[in-house]
């Protein structure tokens, strides 16, 4: 079974061929990091502009790259919510085209089951049902991974997402944008104990995130240095950030892990790369004996890969969209 993946749901233009759920063949990915840089976040019109033009080089060096032809294809998967409409629609459009001309299904991947479908990709031994702790520019979520294609999300941010906390407390301290890899890398060689941050507390909801109190105080504390003419330690400010968020990630999901009874836990989205998260939540599953996944760092952020990987799932579960498929900027997964 060959599965081409398309991704457009942010600032990459991806796509992929799988074969048989978790093979990958091929994988591209053109990122327009550079162009948001200028801007300071994702400008989101430049996004499907860029989409527009880049799409169809992908998509074909995919094909080429995996030595496959859009007849040897069993479907054509592709990101349809969440994200930003405009970039959605682009690949949405484009997949329905082509699923059109070839004659091949459509598939429709929700963005969040594909990252957590990157562990498929890494761990061949990888089956739910299990926890998966899902961290990116947009989405913090608990979700319970019952099968492949059914997923209850369990906890959710209030407010601001993990990756977005990162990013706007990296841009107060001047790093350019995506700046959660800018403050892992400075929080290598920087003292974690050096600022004490706020642990938020959500009433109501013992797993829910909320990352804004933690941005807010982070912010005020690097205006109130500047006015006063001093100089904070980079290097100290972003150990702290970063064993904040770990912390909080760690404990959240330990917690629905216990509530839930689930001992096998994975971790995926675009945070799933740092480095103080990964190894906070692989040192306490290993202190209490769970198994722990996540995916490799070239698949935590944004790919077609994962996209290919849950669009073969999808299929093999029959979940298959018409020509009236649209984009949704916001779909929770329990919609799904
Ligand atoms: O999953 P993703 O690529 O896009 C969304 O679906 O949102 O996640 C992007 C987020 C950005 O906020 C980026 O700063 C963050 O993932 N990120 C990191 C690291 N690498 C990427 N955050 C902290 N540490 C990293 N090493
Ligand atoms: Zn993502």
């Amino acid at each position: 079974m060959l599965i081409l993946g398309i991704e457009s749901s942010c600032d990459e233009t991806a796509a992929s061929i799988c074969e048989d759920c978790r093979n990958i063949k091929s994988s591209v990915i053109s990122t327009q990091i550079e162009e948001h840089k200028k801007y300071g976040g994702v400008v989101p019109e430049i996004a499907s502009r860029r989409h527009c033009e880049n799409i169809l080089g992908v998509v074909q060096k995919a094909l080429d790259d995996a030595n496959v032809t859009l007849p040897e294809l069993d479907g054509i998967a592709v990101t349809y919510a969440p994200g930003l409409i405009g970039a959605l629609l682009v690949g949405v459009s484009f997949a329905k085209a082509i699923a059109f001309s070839a004659g091949k299904p459509l598939i429709p991947v929700h963005h969040i089951a594909g990252h957590i479908a990157a562990n498929y990709i890494c761990h061949k031994d990888l089956e739910p049902p299990y926890l998966c702790v899902v961290a990116s520019g947009a989405h913090s979520h608990i979700v319970e991974v019952l099968d492949y294609t059914k997923f209850h999300v369990i906890g959710r941010t209030r407010d601001d997402a993990a990756g977005e906390c990162f990013d706007k407390c990296a841009r107060a301290m001047g790093f350019p944008y995506p700046g959660g890899i800018h403050i892992d890398e400075s929080a290598q060689t920087g003292d974690c104990t050096a600022f004490r941050l706020p642990h938020p507390v959500v009433a109501g909801s013992e797993f829910d995130f909320s990352f804004s109190g933690l941005k807010t105080s982070v912010i005020n504390m690097i205006h109130h240095a500047e006015q006063k003419g001093e100089t904070i330690n980079k290097n100290d400010l972003s150990a702290s950030i970063q064993k904040t968020i770990a912390d909080i990630i760690t404990e959240k999901t330990l917690l629905a892990a216990e509530s839930y009874g689930y001992r096998k836990i994975a971790l995926a989205g675009g945070v799933s790369a740092n480095t103080g998260v990964r190894s906070a939540l692989a040192k306490a599953c290993a202190e209490k004996g769970y198994e722990f996944y996540m995916p490799e760092i070239s698949l935590c952020g944004d790919n077609g890969a994962m996209i290919a990987c849950q669009g073969s799932y999808n299929f093999l579960a029959g979940i298959t969209a018409d020509e009236s498929l649209n984009a949704r900027a916001t779909l929770s997964m329990d919609e799904i």
